[in-house]
């Protein structure tokens, strides 16, 4: 019997957790029908004590999401675990990850508690969560920098306690491959209950080493991987789940393990989330990025074509490379687009949002011929879903750009559901636009990042804009995309404008 390797992907949480990452309710849902789809095990899909944003988000993943299990993080603390039970009630397979910091620093500077006094507290935690759900799982956080024999005695406490995963993470990204698989080899053959738990790692990419360790664990005896599609995550990210999988896939001679995911969704998955986050993709990143199966050399190009293996050690159409295919058209009817975004994981609350989705399509089709499902994203993405908290909307544009002139933009705006109008010059149309829109809502806030990328290809393609931007230490995402880039642009702006001014008030879950 072949063993089994459990992916747990937390895009939806640790992911959430880069600056500008975070997400609606609606799109958490969409990430999670796609997640289901690919046939992970576990998606992690929030921590329900930051905000009434997330219980709710966490709690409408539970509810969609019927082949994998749900988790919900919670602190070792009793306000966590019952609301994290109480997000995941309707729930197929609830799972509560509850965890507390077990290194000397983590401790002493941060919780301010005693080894002993941290042992006590996750043998409680495990308890209460075991009172809703029989699937505890149970981190150590910063396990990495924590000293063995303490973990040792947590670790067979937390197991008699009830917990059935047991996560070691390398929450600073400080480990190196061959230590962090001695660390997962000792802590497996010293606990002597160890055969009663699944053994879990995290890896942080602070030293672009989070891939390496979590499968130098594997090799060790580890048989949960927690991940994120793209490596999103805190700080530098998380083990990036298609780099993981693709490495035991390929690697069946190093990893005997059967993982059940399906491979062929990769691709749409880690589009998906770029497109909802706002987190582009590097061309060079293994597996997702766009030159991953390309070859430029010429050398290169003859043995790949005389035989394929060569160079080629998967296939691009393994991991969903080959499944950019035209979907719908001008002639494409609301059943048909309805269907598709459904497909998708896209499901209207009501049919006035279909129809604004479906009004939207139709002109869309009339700019570009042929609609693929990266246009049908990007055309849901931060659109109707999020209309009540939509303050600002774009209602028209003209730019004027001429050679030798200073480019200006007169802009028609839907403030509070008031028309307001205004113009501005400025370096180029777009920054004539945003100068605009800056003189009519005052945000306050600064211009971090400003990025364009083609959807699909050919010039009638649309552009997809991400602008990040900052207001009193708070980071945000925008996406807009249109056939006109400066009208994508505004879009983005204004996506971003929209989640700055809104209230937020988040618990961060290791503060
Ligand atoms: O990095 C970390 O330690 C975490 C835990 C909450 C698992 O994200
Ligand atoms: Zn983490």
């Amino acid at each position: 019997m072949r063993d089994k390797l459990i992916i747990f992907d937390t895009t939806l949480r640790d992911g959430e957790q880069s600056p500008g990452a975070s997400m609606t309710r609606d799109e958490k849902v969409r990430i999670a029908k796609a997640l289901e789809r690919m046939r992970v095990d576990v998606i992690e899909a929030g921590f329900p004590t930051a905000s009434t944003g997330d219980f709710e988000a966490v709690q409408a993943v539970a509810r969609a999401v019927r082949d994998c299990g749900v988790c919900g993080l919670a602190r070792a603390l009793d306000r966590d675990i019952d609301r994290a039970a109480e997000a995941l009630r309707e729930a197929a397979a609830p799972r509560i990850h509850t965890f507390i910091a077990t290194s000397p620093i983590h401790m002493e500077r941060k919780l301010r508690m005693t080894p002993d006094q941290v042992l006590a507290q996750a043998v409680h935690a495990v308890q209460r969560a075991r009172q809703y759900t029989d699937d505890v799982e149970f981190s150590a956080e910063d396990a990495g920098r924590s000293e063995t024999d303490f973990l040792c005695r947590v670790i067979e406490a937390v197991i008699d306690a009830g917990a059935r995963t047991v996560n070691i993470p390398d929450t600073v990204g400080y480990n190196t491959p061959e230590r962090f698989g001695t660390l997962i080899r000792d802590l497996r053959s010293r606990v002597p209950n160890a055969d009663r738990a699944v053994f879990s790692v995290h890896c942080h990419n602070d030293l672009g080493l989070a891939v390496a360790n979590s499968l130098s664990a594997v090799a060790n005896g580890a048989r949960q991987v927690e991940c994120t599609v793209n490596g999103l995550g805190e700080r530098a990210g998380n083990a990036a789940l298609e780099e993981v999988v693709m490495a035991v896939r390929t690697r069946q001679d190093l990893f005997p393990l059967d993982v059940r995911l399906d491979a062929t969704q990769i691709v749409h998955c880690s589009r998906l989330v770029s497109n909802i986050t706002g987190f582009p993709v590097q061309p060079n990143k293994a597996i997702v990025g766009a030159n991953a199966f390309a070859h430029e050399s010429g050398i290169h190009q003859d043995g790949v074509l005389k035989h394929r293996e060569t160079y080629e050690i998967m296939r691009a159409e393994d991991v969903g490379w080959s499944a950019n295919r035209m979907v719908l058209g001008k002639h494409s009817g609301r059943n048909a687009f309805k269907a598709r975004l459904k497909e998708l994981g896209v499901v209207f609350a009501s049919d006035a949002e279909l129809n604004a989705a479906f009004e939207r399509f139709k002109e869309l089709a009339d700019k570009k011929h042929e609609i693929y499902d990266e246009d049908l994203q990007a055309l849901v993405t931060n659109s109707g879903t999020e209309a009540e908290h939509e303050r600002f909307r774009l209602v028209g544009l003209k730019v004027v750009s001429e050679t030798g002139r200073s480019p200006h933009a007169d802009i028609t705006l839907l403030v509070d559901g008031q028309e307001v109008q205004a113009r501005s010059d400025g370096g180029g149309p777009v920054d004539a636009s945003f100068k605009a829109i800056d003189g009519v809502l005052h945000s306050g806030s600064t211009l971090q990042l400003y990025s364009v990328n083609n959807i699909t290809s050919g010039t009638d393609a649309q552009g997809e804009v991400t602008v990040r931007v900052e207001r009193g230490g708070r980071i945000v995402n925008g996406q807009g995309a249109d056939t006109d880039i400066v009208v994508a642009s505004v879009k983005a702006y204004l996506h971003a404008l929209n989640k700055i001014m809104a209230p937020a008030e988040r618990t961060h879950p290791q503060l």
